[in-house]
């Protein structure tokens, strides 16, 4: 989508290297960041006609919230080193747009700021793993003191990805006055960007009840692209999965979001919500992730570009531009709501 490109374009040559290479960039080579967006491309929409609908509702309910349109704010690490108003900017952006912002354990806000920022609106509290359970344990009883309302566990990140790009500038400096949010007690040096939460996530199927337990909220299971692993989690009582590859950031080379959707969907058969994320770049991506089976969408670099470029209203004019996108797709393809988009609304370009 026209303006999702310009804003890129616009940070790229604003941002200082560095800091939009850490954002940009993917694991290795790249492949699986490309891939990521070409693989909701080489799904067709196709349309039906006469169907009487000229104005559709893209607005779904998640959790007993009702979200303006199943696209949300996935967790971006550090978004002060992109604007100063960084994510308390875009939780309020999400709130007036009627969405949900999931916070990252690595933000440079603290999630009280975040909470207290937009006080009404849902929001979600993505979770790394620190060493120290004690400190993770206090991380999510603070979640739910503040009012997250699910935890998004991160799953694909035992260690941090081979990131070439990144790896070319060395640790990213931080402007005076940002440094990380102290979620995880002090374990890394807040005085650099690098995702050092790698070494200690060696995490198990058993941990997903534990941070159930401890936090006593819905928990969430973020980087499933598997059938089986979505069982799994599913069985091990996560309140909806999240088909990631952690927008290519990870493991280079592994399956686009895409290609992994409908497998997971077919799985997991309704019993949870399933989202989706990676290369969601405009309404028909949307509405070919509904049409797999997602109950929504979350998106990374497009809110990052835009906050970047315009700060909270950057990022309400994305949202708006992507919701009204959506809409549009939806009375093309012939559904009044998002309950009305289906399979049959995809074909495989390439069968
Ligand atoms: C991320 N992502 C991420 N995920 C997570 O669970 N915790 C985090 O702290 C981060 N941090 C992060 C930083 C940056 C710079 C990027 C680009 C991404 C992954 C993110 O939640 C999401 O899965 C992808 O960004 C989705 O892909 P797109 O929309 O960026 O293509
Ligand atoms: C990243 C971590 C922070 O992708 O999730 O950079």
């Amino acid at each position: 989508m026209e303006i999702l490109r310009d804003l890129q374009v616009k940070a790229r040559a604003t941002l200082p290297r560095p800091v939009y290479d850490y954002f940009a960039g993917g694991a290795g080579d790249e492949r699986t960041l490309a891939e990521n967006d070409a693989a909701w491309r080489a799904l067709w929409l196709v349309p039906r006609v006469l169907t009487g609908v000229a104005v559709a509702d893209p607005s779904v309910e998640l959790f007993g919230r009702r979200l303006r349109a199943p696209l949300l704010l996935a967790p971006v690490a550090a978004l002060r080193l992109l604007h100063p108003d960084g994510e308390v900017a875009c939780a309020r952006a999400a709130a007036d747009a009627g969405t949900v912002f999931c916070l990252s354990t690595r933000a440079t806000a603290d999630l009280a700021e975040v909470a207290a920022a937009a006080p009404d609106a849902p929001r979600w509290f993505q979770l790394y793993m620190g060493p120290d359970r004690g400190t993770v344990a206090e991380m999510l009883r603070r979640a739910r003191e503040h009012g997250y309302e699910q935890i998004v566990l991160t799953v694909d990140l035992p260690v941090a990805g081979r990131r070439d790009r990144e790896d070319r500038h060395g640790p990213v400096a931080f402007p005076a006055g940002v440094t990380l949010a102290d979620h995880l007690g002090g374990v890394t040096d807040p005085a650099t960007a690098k995702p050092v939460v790698g070494g200690w996530q060696a995490l198990t199927w058993e941990d997903v009840a534990w941070v159930r337990e401890v936090s006593n909220l819905p928990v969430m299971v973020k980087g499933i692209l598997t059938a089986e692993d979505a069982r799994r989690a599913v069985r091990a009582g996560a309140s909806a999965i999240v088909v990631s590859n952690h927008g290519g950031r990870q493991l280079d080379g592994c399956l686009p979001t895409a290609v992994a959707l409908p497998d997971v969907t077919a799985a997991v058969a309704g019993a949870v919500p399933v989202l989706v994320d990676g290369g969601i770049r405009d309404g028909g991506d949307v509405v070919r992730a509904l049409a797999c089976g997602a109950s929504a969408v979350l998106i990374g670099r497009p809110y990052a570009w835009a906050l970047a470029c315009g700060g909270q209203a950057g990022v309400a004019r994305v949202l708006e531009a992507l919701i009204a996108d959506t809409a549009r797709t939806m009375a093309l393809v012939g559904a009044a709501s998002v309950a009305q988009v289906g399979p049959a609304h995809v074909r495989p370009s390439h069968p």
